[in-house]
């Protein structure tokens, strides 16, 4: 039994991509990322006239989350704007793994969801606990 609202999550990241800045590809991608307490907190994607400093929707989420203190994460809910599943690329996976590495990863095309688990997206993960080992 999920310990949140996916359709209000679905709802959530959907309405995010309206503050997208995708001037550039056009493809615009909200996420909504779930408190373990039910708070959704939301990014979208910015892209920047230097292509690569472009942050994804899913680090915004993640960035902004962390940032205001939020630290405990049941899910993320990503959509984009071309109707298809929006899976989060290597370094979205890499960032939500070392702070939520349980969180479930919801894809909608806007008709459909599908849901994994982070840490299938992710196999074999680099965590924090190598460091240690220096
Ligand atoms: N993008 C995301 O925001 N999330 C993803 O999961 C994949 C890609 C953005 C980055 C860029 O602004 C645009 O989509 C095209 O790659």
């Amino acid at each position: 039994m999920a310990e949140y609202d996916t359709n209000k999550l679905v709802e959530a990241a959907k309405n995010a991509r309206k503050f997208s800045k995708a001037h550039y590809s056009n493809f615009r991608v909200g996420a909504a990322l779930v408190t373990k307490n039910g708070e959704i907190i939301t990014g979208a994607n910015v892209e920047s006239s230097s292509y690569s400093l472009t942050i994804c929707a899913e680090r915004v989420a993640l960035t902004k989350a962390l940032t205001e203190g939020k630290e405990s994460f049941s899910a993320i809910a990503i959509s984009a704007n071309d109707g298809d599943f929006c899976p989060p690329c290597g370094a979205c996976r890499q960032l939500l793994f070392d702070y939520a590495p349980n969180i479930d990863v919801i894809l909608t095309n806007g008709q459909e969801n599908k849901t994994y688990k982070l840490k299938d997206l992710l196999p074999v993960a680099f965590e924090e606990s190598k460091l240690s080992k220096r």
